[in-house]
């Protein structure tokens, strides 16, 4: 069985993006792999959140994945702050990172852009992402397309610390989905689609209404040419609604384009399949904030259940390097 592992930051609403481009993947991954899933709490805080908004978004963020279909049977499901081992692991592996190539890192440059004052934790936050991953030996890391960079690194300093101390860690691969690795704003469609976007109407959060989500649909931007073309480049707004029906309704995003004669057929079409999917998410959702207390119980467990292995990897990667054993 491979094994599977991707994690979410707890920082607000779930959208559209994140579902296509990744959560949609793990729900259906943990029917197959043996697979880990968590929230990375201790990520939130390499940029400014206060302690009640931190403890509000990691809940519900529990409940977002719980509500698209996420299984504590089926998956090991968890907050990173909750296994020690990913920070203790974080520093030997930021022994082995270079300075100038976290500098390197353009979700870096992106956030850290126009900021008074940058958290040093941002810099280093790669290193903790690849201790996340390491810990775990995983094959298989299902991640939209920005995070492709972040996995190249972690795989380097896989490689590196191998070839330096022995081998310790299984080199992780990235696994970006052909559909909906990219979903865009539906106002800036040359934007991906992001929590902090600067246009509400361009991003359709989980728990929008079914009348805003056919509301940001139709007035999603396209072009003036008209024509119905699958071409991101050139028609980079009709080709995110596409690219959104096709990841909805499994189908290529170029059949899809003959199919429709104008805009307001294809925006209709994408509203509804998006309605669809989203209301049973939705309904469980509702459900859930009754039962939080059960929602913090179910983490817990998972994170019993992460130590028991990250323990392990923890100890040879200590070993490796030349640490004394733990008496603890
Ligand atoms: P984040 O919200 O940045 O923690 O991202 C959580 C997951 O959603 C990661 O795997 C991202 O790659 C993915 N993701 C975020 N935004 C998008 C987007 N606009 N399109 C596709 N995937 C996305
Ligand atoms: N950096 C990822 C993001 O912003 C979140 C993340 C942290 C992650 N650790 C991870 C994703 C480990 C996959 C595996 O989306």
């Amino acid at each position: 069985m491979a094994k599977v592992l991707s994690a979410i930051q707890p920082s607000g609403d779930l959208h559209l993006g994140n579902y296509l481009g990744a959560v949609r993947q793990w729900v259906a991954s943990q029917e197959k792999n043996e697979s880990y899933f968590f929230i990375v709490d201790l990520h939130a805080l390499t940029l400014e959140i206060s302690p009640e908004q931190l403890r509000q978004n990691t809940i519900n963020t529990a409940m977002y994945l719980l509500a698209c279909g996420i299984d504590p049977q089926k998956c090991t499901f968890f907050a990173q702050s909750h296994v020690s081992e990913h920070t203790t692991l974080t520093w030997l592996l930021e022994c082995t990172a270079s300075y100038g190539e976290l500098l390197r890192m353009t979700q870096f440059k992106d956030k850290g852009k126009g900021q008074e004052s940058v958290r040093a934790s941002l810099l280093t936050y790669p290193v903790l992402m690849a201790a996340d991953i390491l810990l775990y030996d995983i094959d298989f890391v299902p991640v939209g397309d920005d995070q492709r960079q972040h996995l190249e690194l972690t795989r380097n300093l896989a490689t590196r610390f191998n070839n330096k101390y022995g081998e310790t860690f299984v080199v992780p691969e990235a696994k970006i989905p052909d559909l909906g690795a990219r979903v865009m704003d539906l106002q800036t469609p040359t934007a991906k689609m992001s929590k902090s976007t600067a246009t509400p109407l361009g991003t359709v959060g989980i728990l929008d209404k079914p009348s805003d989500i056919e509301k940001k649909i139709k007035k999603a931007v396209t072009d003036s040419s008209m024509s119905i073309v699958y071409d991101r480049i050139n028609h980079p707004g009709v080709s995110n609604l596409l690219e959104i029906l096709g990841a909805v309704s499994m189908e290529k995003p170029e059949n899809l384009a003959e199919q429709f004669s104008n805009y307001g057929q294809l925006k209709q079409a994408t509203a509804e399949a998006v309605i669809e999917e989203l209301l049973p998410i939705q309904e469980r959702y509702y459900e859930m904030v009754q039962n939080k207390d059960h929602v913090i119980s179910m983490l817990q467990l998972g994170a019993r259940k992460a130590g028991n292995v990250a323990k392990h990897t923890l100890k040879r990667a200590q070993k490796a390097i030349g640490l004394l054993e733990n008496p603890n």
